[in-house]
């Protein structure tokens, strides 16, 4: 049975008030997701340090290593949309969980490129689903009125989990010596991945699968069994009821997604995705290790300070979540541009100059920070809102894909760029970009704050 009443407190189903607690525990065991999400993409940062040495990896190989997980993830991302629809939200969860697991355990065995590179590519499609489905599961059992708030638990997730995994990799680096840890330092890194795993694996037998799910497959007396648990009896029918008029109006066609108004919807979320990563994000988030031993420090100190980054990082998503109902999205990533815009000139002038090592550290900061707070949780929101529902799955899809094509643009040709332009230079190409970033969300994206789905949908329709 897929509604899992037996296992999880039903909700008074006599009242109308939301089951809070249900709720919520249900979007947190989705949102492990995300975790694993940062977590898979943030154990390379420490494991690359030692692997380079270990396989005696140049520069592209370097990137290959780094970057070959996305390439899995370009195609999780892509194919999560049809799967899930197909054989459900939970069931797709399920399976990434378990590709997590297997590719967790897989990587830290190997002892040729090859083999490491498949297992990479395995866990690669777990993010790329989840990246996907987990924000989808949120929205599609949670009540209109904490929606918002609650897929924001992804974003929250996601970088919870570098933070947890930058402080897993700065442990390990301590239990050994260089050789220890070249030889055995990252396997652990990545095996330790196996426990947010197993948990999500086994957690997410525990949730029920999406009323909206169920209520497409014509399962409607178990979706509404769901909605009932989530908001009781009389939430429940009121609910199905408009799922039911709902899923009889969806599916787009692609000729539909370029109709006038919905192609700039597109253009703005497809822009918006390769900014988000062009500016240089991951260069930080993946091989901020690397980049500080650059400037002098030793292993055990460059894992600290990236453990500094990871902490900048979550803070600073507290302060989005915080202000992006109020101040705006267009307002924040406005700011948030022109934060990265300025730190990434000054990370390029401190390396071109040869600052201190210090005010490298300082820019760098800056510039996590105002991307934890701008960019990097905005763009996900304004993804998963500005489509018309009708475009709205394949719309988020091919977003979602392209974000993971940028990703592995940027993370592939870093150590290359390092090595041929130089530092400055590649902090200041990716300051470029958060120049443009400015421009193109002045001019082109509309605030969408406080605009009901529908009324985000008229925007296009008008222009
Ligand atoms: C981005 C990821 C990035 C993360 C850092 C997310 O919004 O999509 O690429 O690694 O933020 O926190």
């Amino acid at each position: 049975m897929i509604v899992s009443s037996a296992y999880i407190p039903a909700a008074d189903s006599s009242d109308n008030k939301t089951n809070l607690k249900f709720v919520v525990l249900i979007s947190l065991v989705a949102a492990i997701g995300g975790l694993l999400f940062g977590y898979d993409t943030g154990v390379i940062a420490g494991a690359i340090v030692f692997m380079q040495k270990k396989f005696t990896l140049d520069p592209m190989m370097t990137g290959w290593a780094v970057s070959s997980a996305l390439i899995g993830s370009i195609v999780g991302a892509s194919i999560a949309g049809a799967l899930s629809d197909r054989f459900g939200r939970k069931t797709i969860l399920l399976l990434s969980a378990l590709l997590f697991t297997v590719s967790a355990i897989a990587t830290a065995l190997p002892n040729d490129m090859n083999t490491f590179v498949m297992a990479r590519m395995i866990g690669g499609l777990a993010i790329g689903i989840t990246s996907m489905v987990s924000p989808m599961y949120i929205a599609e059992i949670a009540p209109a009125a904490i929606r918002g708030r609650l897929v924001s638990l992804q974003q929250l997730a996601i970088v919870t989990g570098f933070f947890v995994v930058y402080f897993a990799n700065l442990t390990i680096t301590g239990m050994g010596d260089e050789l220890w840890n070249i030889e055995y330092g990252w396997r652990w890194m990545f095996g330790s991945a196996v426990v947010p795993s197993v948990f999500f694996l086994l957690l997410l037998f525990v949730v029920p699968e999406t009323p909206r799910w169920l209520s497409k497959q014509g399962e409607n007396d178990k979706a509404l069994a769901v909605l009932t648990q989530v908001g009781g009896a009389e939430y429940g029918k009121q609910e199905l009821h408009e799922i039911v008029n709902a899923v009889t109006e969806e599916s787009a066609s692609l000729s539909q997604l370029l109709q006038p108004g919905f192609r700039r919807a597109l253009g703005i979320a497809i822009v918006l995705a390769v900014l988000q990563q062009v500016t240089g994000i991951n260069a930080i988030m993946y091989y901020a290790p690397i980049i500080f031993q650059k400037i002098g420090s030793s292993t055990d100190n460059a894992m600290m300070s990236t453990v500094l980054v990871g902490t900048v990082n979550l803070l600073f998503t507290f302060v989005a979540l915080w202000l992006i109902d109020q101040a705006g999205r267009k307002a924040l990533m406005l700011a948030g541009s022109i934060g990265m815009a300025i730190a990434l000139a000054g990370a390029g002038a401190s390396f071109h100059f040869h600052l201190d090592s210090a005010w490298v550290l300082t820019f760098i900061l800056m510039f996590i920070a105002s991307f934890a707070a701008s960019m990097g949780p905005i763009v996900w929101v304004i993804i998963s809102e500005i489509f018309p529902t009708k475009i709205r799955g394949r719309a988020v899809s091919i977003a979602t894909m392209i974000l993971w094509i940028a990703t592995f643009g940027v993370s592939q040709t870093f150590p290359m760029l390092l090595s041929s332009i130089g530092p400055a230079y590649t902090f200041w190409a990716y300051m470029s970009m958060a120049v443009f970033s400015i421009f193109f969300v002045w001019k082109a994206v509309p605030e969408t704050k406080g605009l009901s789905l529908e009324e985000i949908e008229h925007l296009w329709v008008k222009k």
